[in-house]
């Protein structure tokens, strides 16, 4: 199986985490892009969802799933979204696709974080993936010095503009052990909006997609 029929394996996996009459958080992605396919493929019918991206958003209307705006749900039951990167505690790399700020709000409403990815996701060590993080752009240079004295190389995603119109920095070469201490530090950072380390939003389960089949690990 290639990476997209992978995706498309997982993707199906989820609907199995989908709460039946409950309002659900859906993440941004390719990944999350096969399990809206799949979510109205299926038929299950869901009041609604949360999106974290214009993109989901739309891909979610075009199926005639009704999106719901985060301020109008006070908890969802579970969040539905893919990874860059994830290690073997369920700490996450995320924001591949800029959507990292209204990913971890969703998260934050959701009980349950279930992780979708391919097995090429699992890693040992965060930081092998370049760190997103979504900046103020007035910020740029001196968050770049703040984590070259990390051994990071932080460079602007040339041309790219988040859904909140903020900008993003791709960070080389950083070897995340600590993923708690690290998130909390860089999100302290001024200038920083969110760093894509998921750690205090982790994973509580991840479908991972591979040639065996879908594995669920749970944290
Ligand atoms: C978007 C994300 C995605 O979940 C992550 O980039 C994985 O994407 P894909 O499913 O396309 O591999 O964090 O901001």
């Amino acid at each position: 199986m290639n990476q997209d029929q992978l995706k498309q394996l997982v993707g199906r996996a989820a609907l199995d985490y989908v709460p039946a009459g409950e309002i659900l958080g859906v993440g941004t992605g390719s990944t999350v892009d096969c399990f809206i396919d799949a979510l109205a493929a299926s038929g299950v019918a869901i009041p609604g969802a949360v999106s974290s991206s214009e993109r989901s958003t739309q891909r979610l209307v075009k199926h005639g799933i009704k999106v719901l705006e985060a301020t109008e749900v006070t908890r969802l039951a579970v969040y539905i979204d893919g990874a860059d990167e994830i290690d073997g505690r369920g700490f996450m790399v995320k924001g591949g696709g800029a959507a990292l700020t209204r990913e971890k709000i969703v998260a934050d409403l959701a009980d349950q974080f279930i992780c979708i990815a391919d097995e090429s996701k699992l890693v040992q060590t965060l930081g092998k993936f370049p760190l997103p993080v979504e900046i103020i752009p007035m910020a740029a240079a001196q968050l770049a010095r703040r984590f070259a004295r990390l051994g990071g190389e932080a460079k602007l995603r040339v041309g790219v503009v988040t859904d909140n119109g903020g900008h993003i920095l791709d960070v080389t070469g950083l070897s995340i052990t600590d993923p708690l201490a690290f998130e909390a530090e860089v999100s302290q950072w001024p200038g920083v909006v969110t760093v894509g380390v998921f750690a205090r939003h982790k994973a509580s389960v991840c479908l991972l997609g591979g040639a065996d089949g879908v594995k669920t690990l749970k944290f």
